[in-house]
Formats: C-alpha cells, sequence, structure tokens
C-alpha cells in the first residue's frame, strides 16, 4: 500500500516484454488510471513459447482427466504451443486479427483452452460463453462482443445427458441482431451438428489442412493495456456486464499471485476444477498456472457422481497435484454423499497441500469438515469476475496467518479494503456496511466495461466517490480480517454461479399469465442458494396455478439456462409491499429461509406476509414449512 509502482514494478520482471511499460502506473489514463502503459507484451508467449524456449518444452503443460467420456490425455508445453499456433492460423484464416472479438462456447476440452491461447497469440479478444447458458443468453453477448468468428463443439456431457450445443448456436445466431459471419464447430463423437452451409466450418478438417500445409501464426505484440479477453458476467438487470481484462496487469498480478498467495512453485501439478466459462477457470485453469509454468488439469466432470464421491481425491492422486482451488458448493455434495470422508482413504494425497474455496461464502460447518478430513491448511478467498483474482485471501506462499471460519482473511496486495457507511465513510471494526476497494484497483482489475465506460462509471464508481463498489456487504474485525456476508444487490450465488434475479424476473413477467413476480434467493444446504419465484397471476386467468407454474420453470430453463437452477415458482395473491409500492423481498426470503424477521414498519397490508408463509408451507419450503 505504500508503494503499489515499486511492488508491480517489481513484480512485473517475471513477465517477458517486448517494450516495458513506460509507467508502472499512469493516473491520467484510463478511467481510474492504467497499469502498465506504454509496455508491449503477448500474454500466449508468456503462457506457453517463453517456457519452451526456457527448458519446459517437455514438462506437461496441461492434462484432460474427462470421467464423463472415460478419456486422459496430457499435452506438454510443446506439444500444447504446436497446437496453440496451428490453431491461431486457422482463425486468423477468416480475417480474425489484433482487437477483433471471438466467441467461445464450448465444453472443457483441451480445444477450449487451446483457443483461448490462440486468441490472446494474435491479439484477438476472446469472449467464453458458459455452456450452462441458453440460446438468448448467448445472442445478447453476441450482440454486444460483435464476434467474427465463433467456436463451438458439438456437445457438452453432463452425467446422464449429452448438452448438444450447435442447437443453441443456431438459435442464439437467429435471435441476435448483429449477423455473425463464421462458426468452426468441432464434432465431438457424442453428438454430430448439423453445419449450416457458407457459415460453419469443421474444425478437424480445417485443423488437417492447416498441419499438412504447415501454418502457424506468430505471437502478435500487443499494449499491454489492449483487451485480452471479455467475460460476461450478471448485472442488476437482465443485461449482462462485459468486464473487460487487459494482457499487462493481468499476466502480472496472476504470475505473482502462484507462488505468494497460492503457494505453488513452477513445474508443480495445479488443479482448479472450475470451468473455462467462468472467471477462476479463465484465471487458474488456464493464465495462472501456465504463465506460472506449472501443469494444470482440466477436469470434464463432477465432484460427485462421476463415478462417486471420491472423483476428486482419484485426479489429485492420479495427477500429483499440490493445491485444489474449488466453490464451497463441490465440497458440500461430496460432504452429502460420503460424510465420513471414507473414499478419502482410498487414495494416495501425500503430495497434496492446501484447498483453496471461492465463489461464495464458504460455510465453517464445510471447511472444518474438509480440515478434519483432509490434514490441509482449506483456504476461502473472496473474488468477483471484476477483479479477476483474489480481493482477500491467506497468503500460503507469504507465509500462512491464522485461519478465522467464516473469513476469507485479509486484503491482497493492492486492495484497500473499507467498509463504508451510506456516505461513504468507514464504519468502525465489526460494523456491517458496503465493502469498497479505494481507487485505484491493482492489476489484473478490469479497467472498465466492454464500450461502456459510462456504465462502469455508473454501476462501480458513482456511490461512493474514490472507490471501487463490490456490491458485497460486510465487516472487518478488530484484526482487520474480511468478512464478507451477502450482495447489496440482485445477484445471486447459486452452486458457485453467479446469477441475476433481476434477470429471472424479467423472464416470467414475459409469462402471458403473469401479471408481478418477485425472485430471491433462498438457502439451499447444498448450492448455498436457489432461486424461489413468487407470481400474482393476471385477473381472469383461471388455468390451475401447477400447470402455469411449470411452464415458468421451463421458460427460466429456455431463456437463461440450465444452470439458473430454476426449480421453485409459487404462485399467491398477491405481494408483500410498502405503502409506496416496494416489493419486500428481504422479507419473504427471511421466511422461507425461516429466520427471524421482522414486521416491516413500512408494510401496507400485514397480511400479506402470512399469505407468503402458508404458500411457502404448502410447497415445503423453508420457513414456511
Ligand atoms: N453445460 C450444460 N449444462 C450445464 C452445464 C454445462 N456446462 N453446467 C451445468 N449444467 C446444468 C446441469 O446439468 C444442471 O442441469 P439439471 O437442472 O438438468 O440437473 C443445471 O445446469 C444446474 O447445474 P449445477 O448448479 O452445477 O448443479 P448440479 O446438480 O449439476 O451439480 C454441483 C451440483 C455442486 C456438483 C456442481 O454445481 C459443481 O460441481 N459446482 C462447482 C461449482 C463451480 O465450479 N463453480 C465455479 C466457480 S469456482
Ligand atoms: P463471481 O463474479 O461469479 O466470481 O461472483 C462474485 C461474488 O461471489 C462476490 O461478489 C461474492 O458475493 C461472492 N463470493 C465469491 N467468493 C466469495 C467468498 N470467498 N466469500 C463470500 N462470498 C464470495
Amino acid at each position: 500500500m505504500r508503494d503499489p509502482e515499486g511492488f508491480w514494478g517489481e513484480a512485473a520482471q517475471a513477465i517477458d516484454w517486448y517494450e516495458p511499460a513506460k509507467k508502472v502506473f499512469d493516473p491520467a489514463s484510463g478511467i481510474y488510471g492504467r497499469w502498465f502503459s506504454g509496455g508491449v507484451c503477448n500474454t500466449c508467449y508468456n503462457a506457453l513459447d517463453r517456457h519452451v524456449a526456457g527448458g519446459r518444452a517437455n514438462q506437461t503443460a496441461l492434462i484432460y482427466d474427462s470421467p464423463v467420456t472415460k478419456t486422459k490425455a496430457a499435452y506438454s508445453y510443446a506439444e500444447l504451443l504446436a497446437e496453440v499456433k496451428t490453431l491461431a492460423a486457422m482463425i486468423a484464416d477468416f480475417g480474425v486479427g489484433k482487437g477483433d472479438r471471438v466467441i467461445l462456447y464450448m465444453p472443457m476440452i483441451p480445444e477450449a483452452v487451446m483457443a483461448m491461447l490462440a486468441c490472446a497469440r494474435i491479439g484477438a479478444v476472446h469472449s467464453v460463453v458458459f455452456g450452462g447458458f441458453a440460446a438468448k443468453e448467448l445472442a445478447t453477448r453476441i450482440d454486444d462482443a460483435k464476434p467474427k468468428l465463433i467456436l463451438s463443439a458439438s456437445c457438452g456431457i453432463e452425467p446422464g445427458r449429452v448438452v448438444t450445443y450447435k442447437p443453441l448456436l443456431d438459435e442464439a445466431i437467429r435471435l441476435a441482431n448483429y449477423k455473425v459471419p463464421s462458426c468452426m464447430i468441432l464434432q465431438r463423437p457424442q453428438a454430430q451438428a448439423e453445419m449450416t452451409a457458407g457459415r460453419d466450418h469443421d474444425w478437424a478438417s480445417l485443423h488437417a489442412k492447416a498441419k499438412k500445409e504447415n501454418k502457424t501464426a506468430d505471437c502478435v505484440p500487443v499494449a499491454a493495456t489492449d483487451p485480452l479477453y471479455i467475460l460476461y458476467t450478471s448485472g442488476t438487470t437482465g443485461i449482462p456486464k462485459g468486464v473487460v481484462r487487459d494482457n499487462g496487469g493481468h499476466m502480472v498480478a496472476l504470475k505473482w499471485s502462484m507462488k505468494n498467495l497460492y503457494g505453488v512453485d513452477p513445474g508443480e501439478v495445479y488443479w482448479c476444477a472450475s470451468d473455462v466459462g467462468w472467471v477462476v477457470g479463465h484465471s487458474y485453469i488456464v493464465y495462472g498456472p501456465l504463465l506460472h509454468g506449472c501443469t494444470s488439469i482440466l477436469y470434464e466432470g463432477k465432484p460427485v457422481g462421476t463415478p462417486d464421491a471420491g472423483a476428486f481425491w482419484r485426479v489429485i492422486s492420479e495427477h500429483g497435484a499440490v493445491a485444489l482451488f474449488t466453490a464451497p458448493t463441490a465440497f458440500r455434495a461430496i460432504k452429502k454423499e460420503d460424510p465420513k470422508g471414507e473414499f478419502i482413504g482410498k487414495y494416495d494425497l501425500s503430495k497434496f497441500r492446501a484447498l483453496f474455496l471461492a465463489g461464495e461464502r464458504a460455510d465453517p460447518d464445510t471447511i472444518k469438515w474438509a480440515e478434519n478430513l483432509l490434514k490441509v491448511p482449506v483456504i476461502d478467498h473472496w473474488w468477483q469476475t471484476e477483479t479477476g483474482w483474489c480481493i482477500a485471501g491467506n497468503p500460503m506462499g507469504l507465509g500462512m496467518l491464522p485461519v478465522k471460519h467464516g473469513s476469507p482473511t485479509v486484503p491482497m496486495p493492492g486492495y484497500q479494503v473499507d467498509i463504508v457507511d451510506e456516505a461513504s465513510k468507514p464504519v468502525p471494526a465489526n460494523k456491517m456496511g458496503s465493502i469498497v476497494v479505494k481507487l485505484p484497483m491493482p492489476p489484473a482489475c478490469l479497467p472498465t466495461l466492454w464500450e461502456q465506460d459510462e456504465r462502469f462509471k455508473e454501476s462501480y464508481l458513482a456511490e461512493f466517490p474514490g472507490y471501487y463498489k463490490t456490491a458485497d456487504a460486510g465487516y472487518k474485525d478488530d484484526d482487520g480480517y474480511v468478512y464478507v456476508m451477502g450482495r447489496t444487490d440482485d445477484i445471486i450465488n447459486v452452486a458457485g454461479h453467479r446469477l441475476s434475479t433481476g434477470g429471472m424476473e424479467e423472464v416470467l413477467s414475459s409469462h402471458q399469465d403473469v401479471a408481478e413476480c418477485a425472485v430471491m434467493g433462498i438457502k439451499d444446504e447444498l448450492k448455498g442458494e436457489v432461486p424461489c419465484g413468487f407470481v400474482v397471476l393476471k385477473a381472469g386467468v383461471n388455468r390451475p396455478p401447477a400447470d402455469i407454474e411449470k411452464e415458468i420453470v421451463a421458460l427460466v430453463r429456455e431463456k437463461i439456462g440450465p444452470v439458473a437452477a430454476f426449480k421453485l415458482a409459487i404462485t399467491v395473491k398477491r405481494l408483500p409491499k410498502t405503502r409506496s409500492g416496494k416489493i419486500l423481498r428481504g422479507t419473504m426470503k427471511k421466511i422461507a429461509d425461516g429466520d427471524e424477521w421482522k414486521m416491516p414498519a413500512t408494510i401496507d397490508d400485514p397480511a400479506v406476509l402470512d399469505e407468503i408463509g402458508v404458500a411457502l408451507k404448502e410447497k415445503g419450503v423453508g420457513g414456511g414449512a
């Protein structure tokens, strides 16, 4: 905090630059300043080429472990580089160059990682869309990013179900106003995608041709401040926010974090069990481990059911992983199936040193369960799509601080985390408030939203002048430990997946029979939170409410995707409101969760809350039951 430029300037020496930055931090450029202005670099070069040149050519860079297809593969740094060079040339053949966007709608296969790196290699900006999102969500992203090319595959594989991607992609392209010129589709053996003549191209044929012709693409030098990727995340409306990540600051912060935060050395095996569609997957399946010269594991499977609750221990022992990073929900799933941790004893976890959790609040019970059985430190750390890496954590590499259950520990270098009241005034220790980060944000954090500077300022910088608003609420204790208790906006975390209840309300309202609705996240033992939607039907609708509820559930799945896990729609006569007409979502949530609640002083008609309780009870939900 005393000398950010000195600190990050030194950290930047761990990265190879074509030209070093003219200024480590330039307060005059960008919205709140930019890191490493004037620097010229290439992220793919730092993730692959320099390791091959520096003696890691034969070290495994990527292990693909896929219980859902019963396949495994490994790529050395030299092999991964060769594949990425070819793929980069294939992408460039579509006229894609520096600054052009490429959307990836792909399952967890090595080609997804290669595609991200191939885009980085030629200076193209990738935007990965998670496979659990439906056509409409993909269409919104297409319209915003305007990609020259979309890379996709014929299917993803969920336990017991093949998810065909191509019909979703075709529908998204049909829904989008922007016309996508080209798609390159990888046919997987589990499903055959139908190709649209003139637009769709077969990945394997182009690959074979490029290999035969020995086509490769070199690294294109880009500005440190040029975008590496756009990652869309849920915002407070149905329109997702295009979080922009730059090249230079991102590399510096991620490389620094591998040793200092995760305590991992180059050459070691690091496993992040997330999905490349999420920020955690971007940072710690792909970029972080490869920038650091580690072996990264790409796991196409689940914590349970593929085939059992020992899956994670099997992967750790088989590949010798020293660290695992996943979401608490994955551990709750394992704990539910194997409460005594009997599977753990079946595997050799001797190399395993630490478990890292993020993506949602880590409940102390799950942490304690993991600590007792794994006998390694279990480290909760807090971050957001916007930051790209950890805001508060426990730095293994620098020297671990005592763990306090329920807290992700302390702010990482570069983050001045304050807890403030509505007037932006810091509140005393142990008092709840809005969690904000003093500007400037450290390297890797978003400089803006894609082509939406004003929305960036309005969403993050306007409410607390001089600060970045995290939209999380919490407090700091007397030792400066941060406690993150929940969001201040409409975002909920379902099984570690970030979703907007506002977006769901838009879908519910679009049903012909719905007059008004309210969606909120309610407690769930496995997923942390799940959405629950209350609907009031239009006057004169006399179809059975159960039929309408089923249609609403199907509609959310169709419009947002299965990942929304929206399974609970409840018809009520009216919604509880304040006298000024604001829906009392907070009180409804408390009733559903079985938490203590007080009658809001401003309520219009207290009887409505009893009706909500009865409706919940009829569905057998939480506190209503
Ligand atoms: N493509 C298509 N569908 C997908 C998908 C994908 N990539 N990922 C999830 N889905 C579907 C699931 O099949 C499920 O469908 P269903 O309603 O037909 O059952 C639905 O989306 C909800 O998925 P999810 O919330 O993940 O629940 P689950 O019951 O399938 O699995 C867990 C529960 C806990 C095992 C799983 O959520 C998990 O492993 N979570 C780890 C979280 C994580 O990696 N978070 C990233 C941030 S660190
Ligand atoms: P995402 O952008 O998907 O990573 O989600 C970010 C949000 O997830 C944060 O704003 C928090 O609300 C929540 N979150 C992530 N990690 C943690 C954590 N360790 N503890 C509490 N909440 C977390």
